[in-house]
């Protein structure tokens, strides 16, 4: 059995973090294109900042939950069973990896900060002050952007990325709309290539088809028991590689 697992901002409501299109979500009454743009941070690099700034701050407030539990839960126990899991997440905010998972984060991290003269990326959980920039301490260039893809930008992983999802027997995806692309065409991608798709939201997806599970609810109550399904169902094939 081969799993593919894609999050999105839905896995984190349940921690206290917004999503980005539901009602009071980040993105409501404002344009992604004022923060989430290099134009944004080439014309207005301090008000992008400040945004960044709020939302990174916001992480020492949260903790990973059940549903981030669940999958870090599988990884560990998939793998005394010969199950595959690659567990891709859109998500910010770093708490698959707290959960004691290790995501491949397509769209970056917040507690990453990168250097746009040298490249160098540093971990920095303590610079939170929403009007100071963090210089970069290998050149010596004043402003670290935040480690994030913004619109415009090519997501992070994807040669791996597809071709686990080729592969998958099994695709999950996890609290996301189905409204960005490329992560939104990772379902019919899965769906095509013949493995079982499985969708967990509290609404329908933009992107969901009949032949899709839906598994509607809020991922804390609905994801540990998909992922007790995943492993009965290795136990029962006892098989690696079906
Ligand atoms: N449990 C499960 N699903 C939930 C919950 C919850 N408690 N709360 C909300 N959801 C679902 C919603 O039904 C919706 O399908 O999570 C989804 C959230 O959708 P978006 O806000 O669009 O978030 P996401 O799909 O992760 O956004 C994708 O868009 O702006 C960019 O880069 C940003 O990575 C982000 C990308």
């Amino acid at each position: 059995m081969r799993v593919f697992l894609l999050t999105g901002a839905g896995i984190s409501a349940d921690s206290g973090l917004d999503t980005y299109r539901d009602a009071g979500g980040l993105w409501e009454g404002r344009s992604f294109e004022e923060v989430a743009t290099p134009e944004a941070w080439r014309e207005a690099p301090e008000s992008v900042w400040r945004f960044y700034q709020a939302r990174r701050a916001q992480l020492a407030e949260v903790e990973p939950n059940a549903a981030h539990a669940a999958l870090a839960r599988l990884e560990r126990e998939g793998a005394a069973l010969g199950v595959e899991v690659t567990l891709v997440t859109q998500n910010v905010d770093s708490l698959h990896q707290r959960a004691g998972s290790a995501p491949l984060a397509m769209h970056g991290e917040l507690e990453l900060l990168r250097c746009e003269r040298c490249g160098v990326a540093v971990r920095d959980r303590e610079s939170l002050e929403p009007a100071r920039f963090v210089a970069c301490a290998a050149c010596g260039h004043g402003r670290l952007r935040p480690g994030v893809v913004w619109f415009g930008e090519v997501p992070l992983h994807l040669p791996v990325i597809e071709r686990a999802l080729a592969r998958c027997t099994h695709f999950l995806c996890i609290g996301t709309s189905g409204a960005v692309h490329p992560a939104a065409g990772f379902l019919a991608y899965a769906r095509a290539a013949g493995a079982h798709t499985w969708v967990q939201a509290l609404a329908p997806p933009d992107n969901l088809h009949p032949a899709d599970r839906f598994v509607q609810g809020r991922a804390v109550e609905a994801v540990p028991g998909l992922v007790d399904e995943l492993l009965s169902e290795a136990r029962a094939s006892g098989s690696v590689s079906s």
